[in-house]
């Protein structure tokens, strides 16, 4: 029996730990503790120690642990109740017995039970008389089978004011207690109550071993409430109920997952369909004490929304209410049905396989709750960033746990930081350079952008990349267009020119074709050199060149040409080696990644292509 706390903490208070211990261990006082040798292991040298403010004992030599009631449990071998009599009589205490108004609740609780089992089986056998034929009907024609009418005990309740009640009422279930259960309705007026379900198919709703508190009632046509549901009574308290519990327990348990849906025929469909660890709320969003529970089945549970508004307002709700109590190792999971489905009519329509996958699809809570904050809002301002980042470290703080607060704002940081810093998009990967080949392989978008595509089709980041040009062009432009006004540049130029990779590949064309008549005719001038371009099909790109080229030289030509043409090729070859040439990868994958345009795609292509080439020539240097 439980003792009321009141008497348990008198009883301690007037039992100091020391003179229960006292009596088995012989104590010697060092400050505040007591030493002795342990009675529980057997030691030479004291490890085992009693201190009186704390009311407890301890052994450092093996870990035994307790209070005065549990080393008396643990002495005499005793249980909880034959410990705290023992040391009452000690004491002089006398022990309390349950009031008589405890034994009262709980008979009433046991008769609510034995009165809502009568009401489920009445209705069990309603649903299989003549009364019950357009129930039973109903039900079959929602495709279930007489087995998961049976497993759900699926009932029938007459039309009738007071079918139940003329069945149910006698001396020991009086119209007192079937009103506490939540069976019959006082008339408001005053005199006899009446049924309270009328003309609907019965669910009963279950606690979790499987007894009777509740019931759903589901009307066959358009009246209201569609469903209709027990009152809260002594033995129903719908926040912390949940549908289908008793019967998904077992399965969730043996499979480690649960999956949360919202209606009654959602989860009985579930279930029949092969799918036995499905459980709902009894049509509000899921509570704390809910959360709690179903993490005794499986540390994710998977949460299972319809795709329309009122299913993402679900979400929002179920978020808010998990995170305050989020766990080491426990979070849930959010799968989204497509709108307007539900897993009833899922599954009736394209099969358990499409359930399957869309569970199979459930999101972790972190990247819903990001999904969720970024969604249909723009950010392309410092303030509406900074609104963003706020909010979501408020959601991050509200997590009780420190261990997992941490790795929260830690993980949510992250992407902000990403989502933010397009230029810096993610490590490069692996081997730095050496990653550069997967680089063009794949296209990640950055972290729930795909989502944030689906739901609005905007994108969390920057706005609009001011310029796709891509970047070194202009510089590979100002070195051919040099060494063809300046050919003696050849010498200077060739072997660095050799291990270039041009943006383009027109750039990259003329670059080959320059370097190829240069080595093969020493001494050639720029009308020689551009005469043979020309009959190579180059005129186009040449022409453009060399007006430009023309003009940047004027000046220079007018005196000390081939010098001034070298020190301006230095430079220019300078700035196109500059080391920092990752850098500019992420940041034009960043772009391409918000972009996705075809310029987007060209500059990345362009830079990556730069970088690479800069690799190669890093490596034969090294094997030089
Ligand atoms: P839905 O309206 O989604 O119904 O309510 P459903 O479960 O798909 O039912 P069917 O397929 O039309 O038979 C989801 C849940 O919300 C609660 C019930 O728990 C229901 O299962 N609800 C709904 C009520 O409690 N009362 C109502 O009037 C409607
Ligand atoms: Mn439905």
């Amino acid at each position: 029996m439980a003792f009321p706390p009141q008497f348990l903490d008198e009883l301690r208070t007037r039992i100091p730990v020391t003179s229960v211990v006292g009596r088995r261990v012989k104590l010697t006082r060092k400050g505040r503790e007591n030493q002795g040798l342990c009675p529980f292991h057997n030691e030479k040298t004291p490890s085992f120690t009693v201190n009186d403010d704390k009311g407890f004992f301890h052994c450092f030599g093996c870990g035994a642990h307790g209070d005065a009631i549990g080393f008396e449990m643990r002495i005499g071998h005793l249980s909880f109740t034959e410990a705290v009599e023992r040391l009452a009589a000690e004491a002089g205490l006398e022990v309390p017995k349950a009031t008589p108004e405890d034994r009262v609740r709980e008979q009433r609780r046991a008769s609510l039970h034995d009165a809502l089992e009568a009401a489920c089986a009445f209705f069990e056998k309603q649903l299989r008389a003549a009364s019950g034929r357009d129930g039973f009907a109903y039900l079959k024609g929602r495709g279930l089978s007489d087995e998961t009418i049976a497993r759900f005990r699926l009932g029938w309740a007459p039309d009738s004011r007071e079918a139940l009640k003329t069945a149910l009422m006698s001396k020991e279930c009086p119209e007192t207690l079937l009103a506490e259960a939540g069976l019959l309705k006082k008339p408001e007026g005053g005199g006899g109550a009446f049924d309270y379900f009328r003309g609907r198919v019965m669910f009963p709703i279950t606690d979790r071993r499987g007894r009777v508190v509740a019931f759903g009632a589901r009307t066959l046509g358009d009246g209201q409430p569609k469903y209709l549901n027990s009152p809260e009574t002594p033995l129903f308290h719908k926040g912390a109920t949940l549908y289908g519990l008793a019967h998904a327990r077992e399965a969730a348990r043996e499979r480690g997952t649960v999956v949360v849906v919202e209606g009654y025929m959602d989860v009985i469909a579930l279930h029949q369909a092969g799918f036995p660890y499905a459980v709902a709320p009894l049509g509000t969003a899921v509570t704390e004490q809910q959360i709690e529970e179903l993490w005794r089945l499986a540390p994710e549970p998977i949460l299972c929304l319809d795709g329309d508004n009122a299913g993402q307002r679900a979400m929002a709700r179920a978020l808010d209410r998990a995170f305050p109590i989020l766990k080491p190792g426990l979070s849930l999971r959010f799968a989204v049905l497509p709108a307007p489905e539900d897993p009833d009519s899922l599954i009736k329509a394209k099969g358990p396989a499409a359930m399957q996958a869309v569970l199979d699809a459930a999101q972790p809570l972190v990247e819903v709750a990001w999904t969720l904050a970024v969604a249909g809002r723009p950010l392309d301002t410092p303030e509406r960033r900074a609104a963003l980042e706020k909010e979501l470290m408020e959601k991050a703080h509200s997590i009780a746990d420190e261990t997992v607060k941490y790795q929260y704002v830690r993980t949510l940081k992250d992407k902000l930081w990403q989502a933010f810093r397009p230029q810096r998009p993610a490590a490069p990967g692996p081997g730095g350079r050496g990653g550069t080949a997967g680089w063009g392989g794949k296209r990640r978008p950055l972290p729930g952008q795909t989502a944030l595509r689906g739901m609005d089709g905007r994108i969390a980041g920057v706005g609009s990349p001011n310029s796709l040009r891509p970047p070194y062009e202009m510089q590979e432009r100002v070195m051919l267009g040099l060494l063809l006004a300046n050919p003696g540049l050849f010498d200077l130029a060739h072997e660095d020119l050799g291990r270039c990779l041009f943006s383009n590949d027109s750039l990259d064309n003329l670059r080959r074709g320059i370097l190829k008549h240069l080595g093969a005719t020493r001494g050639l001038d720029m009308e020689g050199l551009s005469a043979h371009l020309r009959t190579d099909g180059f005129s186009p790109v040449l022409d453009t060149l060399l007006e430009a080229s023309e003009r940047r030289m004027r000046s220079v030509r007018s005196y000390d040409g081939i010098e001034e043409a070298k020190a301006l090729w230095e430079d220019v070859f300078h700035h196109y080696t500059r080391k920092d040439l990752l850098a500019d990868v992420s940041e034009a994958y960043g772009r391409l990644a918000q972009d996705g345009s075809q310029a987007a795609w060209t500059r990345f292509e362009a830079v990556k292509r730069h970088e690479q080439a800069a690799g190669s020539r890093d490596e034969d240097e090294r094997r030089e």
